[in-house]
């Protein structure tokens, strides 16, 4: 039964990889869509049709229910819920995030949660509000990392279990956690207690959380977001490196009315048009969508939809190498999004350790793009070059006599040798007009390169509305028209 992560395709801190558990094998990343036993607007049978390999239901709710804990244990979860494909049991921590208090312990959950034939088990975690103080963050931590540990005794590793990571908004405990997570040997980890970051749109928060999980996990463990959440933010996730999502979106949306789209969503009182593909959005007006006796049902089938899609679109991005790119797009879709964007862009040594050599395109798409690890790790390979003792550097790509080297330049990235004009990211990055951020930025590669080059002397020649750019950046270097 245990639990295996295979990584295939990466792009960013995001990859495409192959989650077994048991025999049964799954593609990430994935949706888990929530399933509440009582109320099954969409049915898990619909779901596995929808190409849906994975859902994510609550073994408190069946172990509560009157009607549903005896057959559960008797025919097992895949027979009641009719799915045979990875169906993971959260364990009641939610509602203890919520009631205060739950009627289960820890060991008792796992049992259920092993007793109703579940394929991934969730402990009685405590998910620690981002409002905690530290020291009931540090109470609750030690009190779920004990529980991993009792369960790990217990059930021993090879069982299926997940290791939810907590610690609230104090990174070094995140930290903290997810080494000792790590380190007992969990291969399925779970970033808790950040569905009131995600509600509250605190992105950035989230990115810093995420990111000191990270800094901690092995990379061999298959991340999962809990609780998250709506489509706008799988991109951001997935180039953090969350494999799995949980969501209940798709129907707590549906309820509300609210119609889902990968940037955002809206009230279906104020569409005029349905701006979709999907089957629901084809066969109906928006007037007979809103009309509908079955409103909710069809507004949760289209919003189930738009996710799946947009999880497909992120495997096909980290597949091509243009994951930087759909992040960007997604992330101007709200202004939170895009400090959370801004805020992952700061962890730069992070991101260009983890990020792939080659990719199928760079695609310029403002400020936020000179930032990206393809410039960082472009800008670290410049020391590299085999330099003579007068080099030239020609921001207008005219080779002048007397240089023992010329180099032509390319913003964001710098200085280039003309043999790797077709080499990635020189000759796959597609640029605007230059701009001054851009430029700026491009001087910063000339400077690690005369840094890295003492013996070198350097010229450059540039327009007079470059002049004052390349003066601040490189001051003292010499210019020629
Ligand atoms: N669902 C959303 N957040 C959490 C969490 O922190 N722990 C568990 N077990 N379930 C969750
Ligand atoms: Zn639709």
């Amino acid at each position: 039964m245990a639990i295996r992560f295979e990584s295939l395709d990466s792009d960013g801190m995001g990859r495409c990889g192959k989650l077994s558990v048991g025999t049964k094998i799954m593609k990430t990343p994935a949706l888990l869509p929530v399933i509440n036993p009582h109320l099954q607007i969409v049915t898990p049978a619909e779901m596995k049709k929808m190409g849906v390999e994975a859902i994510i239901t609550n073994a408190y709710i069946f172990n509560q229910s009157v009607q549903y804990r005896n057959q559960v244990l008797a025919e097992g979860l895949h027979t009641v819920l009719d799915f045979d494909g990875v169906i993971m049991t959260d364990s009641g921590s939610f509602q203890l995030s919520v009631y205060g208090e739950v009627s289960v312990s820890n060991l008792e959950t796992l049992s259920f949660q092993r007793d109703i034939q579940s394929d991934i088990w969730v402990p009685l975690d405590i998910p620690t509000p981002p409002s905690a103080d530290r020291a009931a963050a540090e109470r609750d931590l030690a009190i779920t990392m004990e529980r991993l540990r009792e369960a790990k005794e217990t059930f021993g590793i090879d069982a299926p279990i997940a290791a939810p990571v907590q610690g609230s908004l104090y990174y070094d405990l995140r930290e903290r956690a997810g080494r000792e997570a790590g380190g007992l040997g969990f291969p399925f980890c779970p970033i808790g207690a950040v569905v009131p970051l995600m509600e509250g749109y605190r992105y950035r928060e989230l990115v810093q959380v995420v990111m000191a999980v990270q800094k901690a996990l092995p990379r061999s463990a298959c991340v999962h977001l809990f609780g998250a959440g709506h489509p706008a933010m799988f991109a951001l996730a997935t180039a953090m490196g969350c494999d799995l999502f949980d969501s209940a979106a798709y129907a707590l949306f549906a309820k509300e009315a609210r119609y889902l789209t990968p940037h955002g969503s809206y009230k279906v009182d104020e569409l005029v048009e349905l701006p979709c593909a999907c089957d629901v959005c084809r066969t109906h007006t928006s007037a007979e969508l809103r009309t509908s006796k079955d409103r909710e049902r069809l507004l949760a089938l289209h919003n189930l939809y738009v996710t799946l899609a947009e999880i497909a679109r992120i495997r096909q991005a980290i597949i091509d190498g243009t994951l930087w790119e759909l992040v960007d797009e997604r992330c101007r879709s709200h202004p939170q999004l895009l400090s959370g964007y801004r805020e992952l862009l700061n962890y730069g040594e992070t991101l260009e350790a983890h990020d792939r050599v080659s990719k199928r395109r760079f695609f310029f798409q403002g400020n936020e793009s000179c930032q990206r690890p393809e410039v960082i790790r472009y800008q670290r390979q410049t020391p590299r070059f085999r330099l003579g003792s007068k080099v030239h550097i020609a921001f207008d790509g005219r080779i002048r006599d007397g240089f023992t080297d010329t180099l032509l330049f390319k913003p964001p990235f710098g200085p280039y040798p003309r043999e790797i004009k077709e080499t990635f990211p020189i000759g796959q990055s597609e640029i605007p007009d230059w701009d001054e951020a851009m430029v700026r930025q491009g001087c910063r590669g000339i400077r690690n390169l005369i840094a890295s080059h003492p013996k070198s002397r350097f010229v450059i020649s540039c327009s007079a509305r470059w002049l004052p750019v390349v003066q601040s950046e490189l001051s003292g270097v010499e210019v020629c028209e």
